[in-house]
């Protein structure tokens, strides 16, 4: 052997080598646990061969505690680049076998080095996590590597997408980078997000509560809204990445990739015109019209148990990505709360900074009431989906359906906030307030002075304002509403809209930032 190709051959060792990350045993361990490795879980998500590893010799060099000992080609992360069905990503996955994925000052570089790569390059950047967190041993070295990790989330906001799935523990500070990505995944009993774990939790509050009650998936997926999604295994979560970026642009400057379809643009769909049903307490499923008017009817929801009175999530019609934002019936009465407007706030915003068109479905009574609520501050959060939607200068296509009450309607993508087409169904109700609230306003006094017909004069005046109001052309005569529409056109109807509105240009004043209520 010659020494190139002595050196040569010492580089293919060093190289299998370093793909074991932390040893076979440990490899095992994890894979007892039912978790893949760092490397199983690249090659699920990046397209065969596509892979490009760099800092595969990279070491931490920590010298306390024995580390000086300890050394791992690549240390406790493995980044790069492939592409996701053809398209540029850069990755980095946390490798749990090397001190349990805990984040050195090395490692910390690595993962900065791939996301200003992707920031140069204009492509999205997908985090996999599973880490013990900050390296004991590193002290504040490590904790500078997370605010590096920081700051880079924070500067490629609104410029790629940044997706993060949690595939292990994600503890401690560190939650907070997955936190300011755009969309975070993580996988039903096997990951778990949260600040401070159950050991802390028992001393300084006594309450009991494990890992998953804690920070588990379907915790952060239904009731903080931390997590988009919540998959029930590895396979199924790295499969839902791959979905979600297909729907995405590769960066704030392109549009998304078209997606060829079969599905006629110009379909009509004679159940929608009997979705609505005669009483108007009474819910039907908007996921009906969604599925309905979208390619396929292929949705992918983003939250879908968390504050499920709120339907957000991605499609495409006529081959084009939108957002769709649709108040549901069947949850609440599709009411607005904190949660739902908080929940719709942050996907308008994705979509407008992506130039992901919106597509709006209405039917909503108003907003929740209740001391819960004003305490909450329902009025700071129901502001941002209002700041949300007048900011967006991405086409926004609005249909409402039924109700559209109040403060509620001009949220929910009217004309005032730069609607750009606003249909109704000829059983829209757009007004200030339902009849029955509305008449017990009006003629209180009245009801009150005239017990005997206080019923008759309630059902006369009810009649009045449904005759009046309970119906789209009050809002149609004014231009509020662009056209009144039979419901079975709506799909049609939307995608020319959308064909119409491609070269929009909108822009906003100049400013260093807004202040959006947060
Ligand atoms: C160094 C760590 C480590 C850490 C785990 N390891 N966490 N090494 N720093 N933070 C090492 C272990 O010593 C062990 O090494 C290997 O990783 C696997 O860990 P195990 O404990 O054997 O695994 P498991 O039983 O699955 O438990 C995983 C765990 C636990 C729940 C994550 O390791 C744990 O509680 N770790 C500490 C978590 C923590 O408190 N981190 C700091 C949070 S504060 P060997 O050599 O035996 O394989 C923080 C601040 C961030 O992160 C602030 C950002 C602003």
């Amino acid at each position: 052997m010659s020494i190139q190709q002595d050196k040569i051959a010492k580089l293919v060792e060093r190289r299998a080598s370093a793909r074991l990350g932390g040893g076979q045993k440990r490899i095992d361990a994890q894979h007892e646990k039912g978790k893949l490795t760092a490397r199983e879980r690249l090659a699920l998500l990046l397209d065969e061969g596509s892979f490009e590893e760099y800092d595969m010799f990279v070491q931490h060099r920590c010298t306390h505690f024995g580390m000086e000992r300890q050394h791992f080609d690549g240390d406790g992360v493995v980044t790069g680049s492939g592409t996701v069905g053809g398209r540029l990503v850069y990755v980095f996955a946390q490798d749990f076998t090397v001190s349990g994925g805990s984040l050195s000052k090395t490692m910390s570089e690595k993962i900065c080095k791939v996301m200003d790569m992707a920031l140069r390059a204009g492509a999205p950047v997908i985090g996999l996590n599973d880490s013990g967190g900050a390296r004991i041993q590193e002290g504040i070295d490590s904790l500078a590597g997370y605010g590096e990790i920081f700051e880079r989330n924070i500067l490629a906001s609104g410029v790629i997408p940044q997706i993060s799935g949690i595939f292990g523990p994600c503890a401690g500070g560190a939650v907070y980078s997955p936190a300011l990505t755009d969309f975070t995944l993580m996988v039903k009993n096997t990951s778990y997000m949260f600040l401070t774990g159950p050991a802390v939790v028992k001393s300084v509050l006594g309450e009991n509560v494990t890992q998953e009650e804690l920070g588990g998936a379907s915790v952060h997926a239904s009731k903080s809204g931390v997590a988009h999604f919540a998959a029930d295994s590895e396979e199924e979560g790295i499969a839902t990445i791959k979905e979600l970026l297909s729907f995405l642009p590769q960066n704030n400057r392109e549009e998304a990739p078209l997606r060829p379809t079969a599905d006629p643009y110009n379909r009509v769909d004679d159940a929608l015109n009997g979705i609505i049903p005669d009483n108007p307490n009474q819910a039907y499923d908007m996921y009906a019209v969604i599925g309905s008017i979208v390619d396929e009817g292929r949705f992918l929801e983003v939250q879908r148990d968390f504050a499920r009175n709120l339907i957000v999530g991605f499609a495409h019609m006529n081959g084009r990505s939108v957002g769709i934002v649709a108040n549901q019936p069947k949850v609440l009465a599709g009411v607005l709360d904190i949660n739902a407007s908080r929940k719709g706030a942050r996907f308008v915003r994705f979509c407008d900074a992506f130039n992901i068109p919106l597509v709006t479905l209405v039917d909503v009574p108003g907003f929740l009431p209740g001391t819960q609520q004003e305490y909450g501050a329902v009025i700071t959060n129901g502001a941002k989906l209002l700041y949300a939607y007048g900011e967006a200068t991405v086409p926004k296509v609005t249909v409402t359906l039924r109700k559209s009450y109040g403060g509620a309607h001009i949220v929910m993508s009217c004309k005032q906030l730069r609607g750009d087409l606003n249909y109704a169904w000829p059983s829209a109700e757009i007004a200030v307030m339902g009849a029955d609230g509305a008449v017990n306003v009006l003629y209180a006094k009245d009801i009150k002075a005239d017990p005997e017909h206080a019923q008759a004069i309630f059902e006369e005046k009810k009649q009045e304002y449904v005759d009046l109001f309970s119906n789209p052309y009050q809002a149609a005569q004014k231009g509020y509403i662009d056209d009144v529409i039979e419901p079975r056109n709506t799909r049609w109807r939307v995608i020319r809209a959308l064909e119409q509105l491609r070269g929009k240009r909108q822009d906003v004043p100049a400013k260093k930032h807004d202040n959006l209520p947060l």
